[in-house]
């Protein structure tokens, strides 16, 4: 019998625990808001879920939390001891977490029935968002350590079992690519063990009530904030209740824990729509652009760049550099970014990571001196790096092998001809921060791409005990995060942006210090549609970086016209990657007018509210609407994947206007419930990869 309930709400959705009689703490309830007081009878026909299950004690399914007590046993039931308002959220050691409202997060302290362990449970509701967050703290208090071998941020139940579930999926240049699939009983999602969130699996996924789709759309979606190995799933039981649940992923993982020793998992975000996927994901935009992205970017316009990678790749000279950066003043680019290859005695990637000395005589001078020239054409300068690495060929290498994650009695696994430095080490994280502190206190670096270009393989830490190797994957985090924590309030108006070839770690750990990330190496237009749809289901388009590339593309061979080129990567924040010194005079011409117009409208493209307004399985076109936060401007962009003949396909229906108003586009004019029933005029955008966008201007009364 449940005996005491705790209701915690947003504007439109509620989370419910209870708290039975014997003391175990249950959840009750999580999906839409009810609104009303609860009664007896109805708190009894509720499905009491135990919320942090263990296995021993007649839980069958995947646990939440797995500890082995001294007694060497993993039996565990934890009971409700008290929960309370605390006014600030508190911080995680070492994890970003999400900033929070005051009062708006509760404390419950769980301890197990015979162990002195206890959990303690901090869930926060973001109300305007209808977002809530939640990380877990385990604290030993017995006298003798206690191993955990597992400890999930998030296990939330379902009481039924007709969902379709979400993921987003795929490899190294076709990151992201949607599949929905009906919940079948046992366990399914996805995971990652190779160390970072990786390019085959993205720990956003979500939950679409399949039986009542087509009177009502409700969508549950989970995410963590958090960049190494993870695993966000379901598993549905024999009774047909679904549990879901995201973490850090248990595979090589194990945790020591200390007397008076506290382990802190990530934070889970989790939210609900009874709107459909379109609301859910712009309650994560709102939330993730609030309260998650650095502060000082969360609402700044980011300039348009120029990556000279597909330009030149690791063949560029001084008089080339300052080439492209000329041509990009004169077309309106706002930086350029200089990347692999500037250092040491890096020709190509078999060396020299690890050697962050700018090479002067590929430079033709001190990199400072380069900067200074870029400067004075009026355009700012960035510059890549890849500091988690070392190339088995560097001095770095040569001067601390024992800084390399890798067994001394193995030859270490080399991908890209790189290793990967062990972060767990305070001495390794020294040295990075203190490496990037000096390049960037020296040299007028305006914004700074963080690549990292490999998994980890060879798990065994020179600095850990052998106790605590299983450790090294989540420390290996906990001293990433440290080093962007460092470098970060050190140098806070530095522009990051994230990297992982392409978008091998598009997550929430990155994006709480870098508000922007690489999406793809993947830089055709086409395929770009997919990668950038899908990441905005989860993910701010302002955080998703773009480029326009050169034609045929270096990764599928395809040609698409500028046009196309621009109106996709307009999509988020904008740049270009190719050599801008080849491009015909009227190109130049063309280019020069798409970055006027991205200009103007910069705050709309990168900040405004983002829609899909075709089905994600649609096969032959995409279209984006993005609407200014002041309703004021409407930008509307129509790309099609293969053309169709005879398509009558000409109006294309936008949402979220004012019914009312009028809206003029070009030389037309049309109300806001005309556009929304019947659609906006597209003619017929019938050739294969052929891209069209529209600009639409709320008419002032
Ligand atoms: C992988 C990145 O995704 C690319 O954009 C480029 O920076 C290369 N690394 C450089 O090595």
């Amino acid at each position: 019998m449940v005996k005491e309930i705790i209701r915690i709400p947003t504007k439109d959705a509620e989370l419910i625990f209870g708290i039975t009689d014997e003391g175990k703490f249950t959840q009750l309830h999580f999906g839409k808001k009810i609104v009303e007081k609860i009664s007896c009878d109805e708190t009894n026909c509720l499905e009491p879920f135990e919320y942090y299950p263990m296995n021993g004690r007649g839980n069958f399914n995947q646990p939440a939390v797995d500890i082995v007590f001294p007694d060497g046993s993993s039996i565990g039931d934890f009971r409700y001891v008290s929960h309370k308002t605390v006014r600030d959220k508190p911080m995680i050691n070492g994890l970003p977490t999400s900033r929070g409202d005051k009062d708006q997060t509760i404390n419950i302290v769980l301890k197990e029935k015979i162990h002195d362990v206890y959990l303690k449970i901090f869930v926060t509701a973001y109300k305007e968002e209808n977002i809530f967050s939640q990380s877990i703290q385990i604290v030993n208090r017995m006298d003798d350590p206690v191993v955990i071998e597992r400890a999930l941020s998030l296990h939330l139940s379902l009481p039924d079992n007709d969902y379709d579930l979400l993921t987003l999926t795929g490899s190294w240049g076709r990151e992201v690519q949607d599949e929905w699939a009906r919940l079948r009983r046992g366990i399914q999602g996805v995971d990652s063990k190779q160390g970072i969130t990786g390019h085959g699996q993205n720990p956003f996924i979500a939950l679409r009530k399949a039986s009542i789709a087509h009177c009502l759309d409700e969508v549950y979606g989970f995410n963590l904030i958090y960049s190494g190995d993870f695993l966000s799933q379901v598993e549905v039981d024999a009774q047909d209740h679904t549990f879901i649940q995201t973490g850090l992923n248990g595979a090589h993982f194990s945790w020591y824990l200390e007397p008076d020793q506290v382990f802190s998992t990530p934070e889970a975000i989790f939210s609900y729509s009874a709107n459909g996927l379109q609301q859910l994901s712009q309650q994560f935009h709102q939330f993730i652009e609030k309260f998650i992205l650095p502060e000082t970017f969360s609402k700044k316009v980011r300039p348009i760049l120029l990556n000279n990678w597909e330009a030149t790749y690791f063949d560029f000279t001084r008089e080339k550099i300052l080439d492209l950066a000329k041509v990009s003043a004169e077309l309106g680019i706002e930086m350029l970014v200089l990347d692999d290859g500037w250092f040491g005695q890096r020709a190509d990637d078999t060396s020299s990571l690890g050697d962050w000395q700018p090479n002067e005589a590929k430079l033709g001078g001190t990199l400072q001196s380069l900067i200074s020239e870029i400067e004075s054409m009026g355009i700012d300068f960035g510059l890549w790096i890849e500091l988690e690495m070392v190339s088995k060929n560097s001095a770095l290498y040569n001067e601390h092998p024992e800084w390399v994650i890798a067994s001394p009695y193995r030859e270490a696994v080399e991908i890209r001809h790189q290793y990967m430095l062990d972060l767990s080490q305070e001495c390794v994280q020294d040295h990075l921060i203190q490496t990037i502190s000096q390049l960037l206190a020296n040299h007028a670096i305006k914004y700074m791409k963080w690549d990292m270009n490999r998994s980890m393989t060879d798990r065994f830490s020179q600095g850990l005990s052998t106790l605590q190797q299983r450790e090294l994957g989540h420390r290996y985090v906990l001293g990433l995060y440290r080093v962007f924590s460092e470098i970060t309030q050190a140098f806070p108006d530095v522009l990051f942006e994230g990297c992982c070839s392409g978008g091998g770690r598009f997550d929430l750990g990155i994006l709480s210090y870098m508000p922007q990330i690489w999406a793809s190496d993947n830089t055709d237009a086409i395929d770009r549609l997919r990668i950038q749809s899908n990441l905005a289901i989860a993910y701010p388009p302002s955080t998703i970086s773009c480029h326009v590339s050169a034609v045929p593309n270096h990764q599928t061979n395809r040609y698409t016209s500028l046009d196309t080129r621009v109106n996709v990567a307009s999509f988020g924040t904008l740049g270009y990657e190719l050599d801008v010194t080849q491009l015909t005079l009227a190109e130049r011409t063309e280019v020069r007018k798409q970055i006027e117009r991205y200009k103007k409208h910069k705050e709309v493209y990168q900040f405004g509210c983002h829609f899909q307004l075709k089905p994600f399985f649609d096969q032959q076109q995409v279209a984006w609407q993005k609407l200014s936060k002041d309703g004021k401007t409407v930008i509307v962009t129509i790309t099609n994947r293969l053309g169709r003949i005879q398509s009558t396909n000409r109006l294309l229906k936008l949402v979220e206007l004012d019914p009312q108003a009028i809206y003029q586009v070009g030389n037309r004019q049309y109300s806001g419930s005309f556009l929304m029933i019947k659609g906006l005029p597209i003619g017929t955008v019938s050739r294969d990869f052929a891209s069209d966008s529209f600009i639409l201007s709320k008419v002032d009364e």
